[in-house]
């Protein structure tokens, strides 16, 4: 199973890009691709297209382009659950404490970070953001423990 996420330009503005990725990688979480990025407008409305019409949406699309964007492709059994876990709320004032969000966010609005939030949008995301063949197959020295 895979998962999409964006460390979004407040994570790698505020410098969470380590901090961040260091959480999925100590759950055991094997990151599959790994890029920082640009996002283009259209890259955004895709991305974004379940948003439109929402009284957020234009300055989601605004900030999404305001900055650099780390984007990963997660990999793992039970990675779209683990990932969301780890994340936290969508809030940052109500995430849990221990959370990515949790922990360094008290905004709505700039949570620093995006997961996909079940199989399909995996599906529909990852290759807004992958090629094929940028996700990697290899298996971490761990695996057998995890
Ligand atoms: P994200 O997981 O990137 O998906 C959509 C984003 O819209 C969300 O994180 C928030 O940063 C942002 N957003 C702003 N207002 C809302 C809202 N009322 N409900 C959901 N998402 C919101």
């Amino acid at each position: 199973m895979q998962t999409l996420v964006l460390v979004k330009p407040d994570g790698v503005l505020r410098l969470k890009i380590g901090e961040i990725i260091s959480r999925f990688e100590n759950k055991g979480i094997r990151i599959a691709g790994l890029k920082m990025i640009s996002v283009s407008k259209e890259m955004a409305e895709r991305h974004y297209a379940v948003h439109r019409g929402k009284p957020f949406y234009d300055s989601l699309i605004k900030y999404i382009m305001s900055g650099p964007v780390v984007a990963m492709v997660l990999e793992g059994k039970d990675v779209i659950d683990i990932t969301r876990k780890l994340v936290g709320a969508t809030n940052g004032a109500k995430a849990e404490p221990g959370t990515i969000r949790g922990d360094f966010s008290s905004s709505i609005d700039f949570n620093l970070i995006h997961a996909s939030d079940s199989i399909d949008s995996a599906n529909y995301e990852i290759p807004i953001f992958f090629k094929e063949s940028e996700i990697i197959n290899y298996e971490r020295v761990d695996k057998s423990w995890l």
